[in-house]
């Protein structure tokens, strides 16, 4: 039976595998060596030159790094990805490998914190123009939308959030516009959602999440569609790379431009590390939604609980985008919900047995955090809020323990607050 056939399940455990280039070896081996060696200076020069296939230096290239970009590609429906150092450095290395100075670009409102921080920091200090849109209203998309926007972003999920964009119709909207549709779908996962089948161009990720699944290594990847074709009218840079690589010209103007020159390679055993747990991500993904769901049902009758926002529950503003989207496949794994105050909350915390307290999602365990009070602390008050951030906020990565454990652990911990 061919690849294409398989289904999810299948494809996750047995894509791209290629045991024959690891004297078969069933797991790819960490090239753990900060350069390769090669017998003549034609051959080394060739390869440089990119007229043969090979590995060169860390920094460049890796034969683990590589199995999981063709792994993490064939997942996602892509042509060609870069793994990086960081779920940070894929969405920078994603948006600066298309920007100039004076470019504008049409964001989400609901960013993932780092992500905001990158484009009303640093990108703006490099002279980009950030228009910031309410997520679900394609009425804001249209209007904020015009030829000079370069390109568009958004989270499949957001982060905190929990909204849920209708990414076809942005994808449509994005190439009335001639710009490039990218997407973070680090909260979905290709397991729930393809953003490249429903005409994005390109993926991004935090591999830190749940591709890696066990919080054993941070890591991020870019991955491109190849069909976006970069009109060099609008896109002058890109002609150099188009002439040269064709559908590879996005990828190629990352690696050359940013990913090689800023140094954000990923280490061969972080690559390691999330290509073992790559394996269990269509299974893992099944629980931490069912859980997700039970325990944000479980929250939302609790006596003590102010309100919960989960795209699972009907009464979340994006449940509908995201049931017709998702296709019932599920909602994701992260909640966020509230108490009376910023006190209770922290009691709250200090109460919980089983569910770990620290400032990360995906995790097999499941994790919680008052982002007020630590990821977004640094923000000024009317920022925090302007990110739709409260002190009597809770956000939950659901893990994959059984449920009712759970939902026992948080009841206790309500009625001890
Ligand atoms: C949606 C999303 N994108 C990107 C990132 C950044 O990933 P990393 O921490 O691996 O740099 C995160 C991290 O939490 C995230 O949640």
């Amino acid at each position: 039976m061919s690849e294409k056939k398989w289904k999810f399940d299948t494809l996750v455990i047995h894509g791209a595998q290629t045991p024959e280039l690891w004297r078969n070896a069933s797991l790819a081996p960490i090239y753990q060596s900060a350069a390769i060696r090669y017998d003549s200076a034609e051959e080394l020069s060739e390869v440089f030159a990119g007229k043969k296939e090979g590995f060169t230096y860390q920094r460049l290239n890796n034969p683990t790094n590589e199995a999981l970009e063709k792994r993490l590609c064939l997942l996602e429906g892509g042509l060609a990805a870069v793994v990086t150092s960081s779920g940070m450095a894929a969405v920078n290395n994603a948006l600066q490998a298309i920007l100039r100075p004076g470019d504008q670009i049409v964001c989400s409102n609901s960013l993932f914190q780092a992500t905001y921080g990158l484009l009303t920091n640093a990108l703006k200090k490099l002279g980009i123009e950030v228009r910031f849109v309410e997520t679900c209203d394609p009425r804001a998309w249209e209007k904020a939308l015009s030829e000079r926007t370069k390109l568009v972003y958004v989270e499949t999920i957001g982060n905190p959030r929990m909204d849920v964009p209708d990414i076809k119709r942005l994808a449509e909207l994005s190439h009335k516009n001639r710009a490039p549709l990218i997407i973070d779908n680090t909260l979905a996962t290709p397991y729930l959602f393809r953003p490249l089948d429903r005409g994005a161009d390109i993926v991004v990720h935090s591999t830190t999440k749940y591709f890696n699944g066990h919080g054993s290594a941070v890591g991020g990847v870019v991955i491109d569609s190849g069909n976006f074709d970069w009109p060099e009218d609008k896109y002058p840079d890109f002609k150099v790379y188009k002439e040269n690589k064709a559908k590879l010209a996005y990828i190629d103007k990352l690696w050359r431009e940013i990913h090689v020159s800023y140094g954000t390679c990923q280490a061969p055993f972080h690559s390691y590390l999330t290509l073992i747990g790559l394996d269990t991500l269509a299974l893992r993904m099944q629980r931490h939604q069912s859980n997700a769901q039970a325990l944000a049902e479980f929250l939302a009758k609790h006596l003590l609980v102010k309100w919960v926002n989960y795209p699972g529950l009907p009464e979340s503003s994006s449940h509908a985008t995201a049931q017709t989207q998702f296709g019932g496949k599920g909602y994701g794994a992260l909640l966020t919900f509230g108490l009376e105050d910023e006190k209770a909350c922290f009691a709250l915390i200090r109460r919980l047995k089983l569910v770990y307290h620290l400032a990360n999602l995906g995790d097999c365990k499941t994790l919680i955090i008052h982002p007020w009070s630590s990821q977004y602390i640094n923000f000024p008050v009317a920022l925090r809020r302007e990110n739709c951030i409260s002190p009597d906020m809770l956000r939950v990565s659901v893990g994959i323990e059984a449920v009712e454990d759970l939902m026992e652990d948080f009841d206790q911990a309500l009625k001890a607050v």
